[in-house]
């Protein structure tokens, strides 16, 4: 195996959280944790100290062999998964997709469509876990740690992406179109943009996630 002594541990987050409106239902999204997946295994190929935690991926993506496999349920967990993994000289990968808000509260029992005509739900922000290792980073001065996020976009791709790298404290972006006519989500093949803050400095056209993930972790490897 080749190690890469810059990094002494990699962290790599996967898939949607869950945030319960009531016993049976919750709030979430489509992402099914297969470019997490994918990049985790790459990873671990040059950095064998790997921590994937990951939200409720599909089963076949919940166990990479050979990393320490954490599970996460809601955002605010994923957010104390991650913040007690970090260390100092971590590559932190955040290919989750952290639910961005949460009812104010669940219901303790199932709400039952009698007792209403329609229902309002109320919703508050979640935090941005970047964001929050962004400020442990800076806090523990984890000086040689450094954080690569995603921008999944339904439009402005490289605006949207280069403003979230700044506001989050990333190195690089990985930026994709999404949406139920885009590829994105799921199995499909899509195509990936990663940017730095002086713009784009690499692109994968249609590709399955099994190569854009080897080609993430290439690039990342080279360039982080
Ligand atoms: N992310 C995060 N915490 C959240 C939401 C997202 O750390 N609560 C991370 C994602 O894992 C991704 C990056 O931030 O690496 C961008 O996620 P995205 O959903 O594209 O953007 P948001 O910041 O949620 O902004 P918006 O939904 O308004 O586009």
């Amino acid at each position: 195996m080749q190690q890469n002594f810059r990094f002494k541990k990699a962290i790599v987050s996967s898939g949607p959280t869950r945030e319960w409106i009531d016993p049976v239902r919750y709030i979430s999204n489509a992402s099914s944790g297969k470019m997490g997946f994918n990049i985790a295994k790459e990873i671990l190929k040059w950095i064998p100290n790997l921590s994937y935690v990951h939200g409720n991926v599909s089963e076949k993506y919940a166990n990479v062999e050979g990393a320490k496999n954490v599970y996460a349920e809601t955002t605010f967990a994923l957010r104390d998964a991650l913040l007690n993994e970090l260390e100092n000289d971590t590559l932190v990968i955040m290919a989750a997709a952290p639910a961005d808000f949460r009812p104010i509260m669940t219901a303790e029992n199932k709400i039952k469509k009698e007792a209403t005509v329609g229902l309002m739900i109320e919703l508050e922000k979640n935090p941005d876990i970047l964001m929050a290792l962004n400020a442990s980073i800076k806090d523990k001065n984890y000086n040689s740690s450094v954080l690569i996020g995603f921008a999944a976009e339904t439009e402005k791709l490289e605006e949207n992406a280069l403003g979230k790298l700044e506001r989050k404290g990333l190195k690089f972006i990985i930026g994709n179109y999404v949406g139920k006519s885009n590829a994105g989500f799921g199995e499909v093949d899509s195509t990936i943009r990663i940017f730095s803050k002086q713009g784009m400095v690499k692109e994968i056209v249609n590709q399955p996630k099994e190569i854009l993930a080897k080609g993430i972790s290439d690039f990342l490897k080279e360039n982080a």
